[in-house]
């Protein structure tokens, strides 16, 4: 269902993302993760699940040296080349599973970005080993999630009280309710298309912990994370706006690749004895951490995935 369910809605969402996004990317998650990207300039940048690839378009036009976006469906990556063919930016589109970045090279990227996709991608731990993989030394990757603290599908809600103040007046007060927090899990999640038509994709609550392992286990370090507030956009725009300015929906985080991850493959020429080089191979770096014998599968892959998937 993840590729077909993103696939039936290639056309209604790009109609709505465009150019800049939708209303909540525009006035709500992207403020801040630009923000925690910061400018891309020359830099080799890698849209992981683009959607439309309007973020991918933007960083081309903004000067980035490779601007590449990946994504699983077929019809969000159509619609991404008929923006790009209609007006050049030099963004490139390639269809790939985010566990599986196959044909692209080891260390060819300086920043990663997932906005509001790692949720969505039922191996998460695969997507982030291969981010860590494609990723230079010291380079970023910055992902958006829903807060996995405070929204969680249909088990969290806003609640609103009307209940007389110290001064005696009735006023309103919002509360984030939430169950089962611990409790991973994949759920449907239902898009309302137009007044006839839904459609569904798939999602998944992990935990703070589970992320924090998945980030770590790849060799990814966690150097920032904010919680997007509304902006006066939103807030005048949505119900939810005022009530997002108490408590955070939004996840950003930024980890840095601290070592060189793991090659995917061995380098052909043989070591020579003795060299200091081959010492440094960040083969033998990996192999020191473990990192190298986790992407050949004894470790957990799914540990971030979910039950009922
Ligand atoms: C909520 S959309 C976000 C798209 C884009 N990043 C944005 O902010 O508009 C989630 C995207 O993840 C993609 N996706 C889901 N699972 C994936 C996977 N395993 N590999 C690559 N892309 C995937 C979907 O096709 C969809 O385009």
């Amino acid at each position: 269902m993840t590729r077909e369910g993103w696939d039936a809605m290639a056309r209604w969402r790009d109609e709505r993302m465009g150019e800049d996004g939708d209303l909540w990317h525009r006035a709500l998650i992207d403020p801040t993760l630009l923000d925690v990207v910061g400018p891309v300039q020359g830099l080799r940048v890698l849209d992981l699940a683009c959607g439309n690839g309007y973020l991918t378009r933007r960083w081309a036009r903004e000067g980035a040296a490779v601007s590449l976006g990946v994504d699983l469906s077929s019809g969000s990556l159509a619609r991404a080349r008929r923006r790009e063919a209609a007006s050049r930016t030099g963004a490139r589109f390639l269809r790939r599973d985010a566990s599986d970045l196959s044909g692209i090279a080891d260390r060819s990227f300086d920043l990663v970005v997932a906005n509001m996709a790692l949720l969505d991608i039922e191996d998460a731990s695969g997507a982030v080993r291969e981010v860590a993989r494609v990723l230079d030394v010291a380079g970023r990757f910055v992902f958006s999630v829903g807060h996995p603290c405070f929204d969680l599908d249909d088990r969290s809600a806003w609640i609103v009280e009307r209940s007389r103040q110290g001064d005696g007046v009735f006023r309103d007060q919002v509360w984030r309710k939430l169950r089962l927090y611990r409790e991973e899990r994949s759920v449907r999640v239902p898009w309302a298309i137009s007044p006839t038509e839904v459609g569904y994709t798939r999602s998944y609550h992990r935990t703070l912990s589970t992320y924090s392992r998945i980030l770590r286990d790849a060799g990814l370090a966690v150097v920032r994370i904010e919680e997007p507030a509304p902006t006066p956009e939103l807030v005048a725009n949505s119900p939810q706006g005022p009530f997002i300015a108490e408590v955070p929906l939004h996840l950003v985080v930024e980890a840095v690749a601290l070592r060189p991850a793991p090659r995917r493959t061995r380098p052909a020429e043989p070591r020579r004895r003795g060299s200091r080089t081959s010492a440094r191979t960040p083969r033998t770096g990996a192999r020191r951490t473990g990192a190298g014998d986790r992407r050949a599968g004894s470790g957990s892959p799914r540990r971030g995935s979910t039950s009922g998937s």
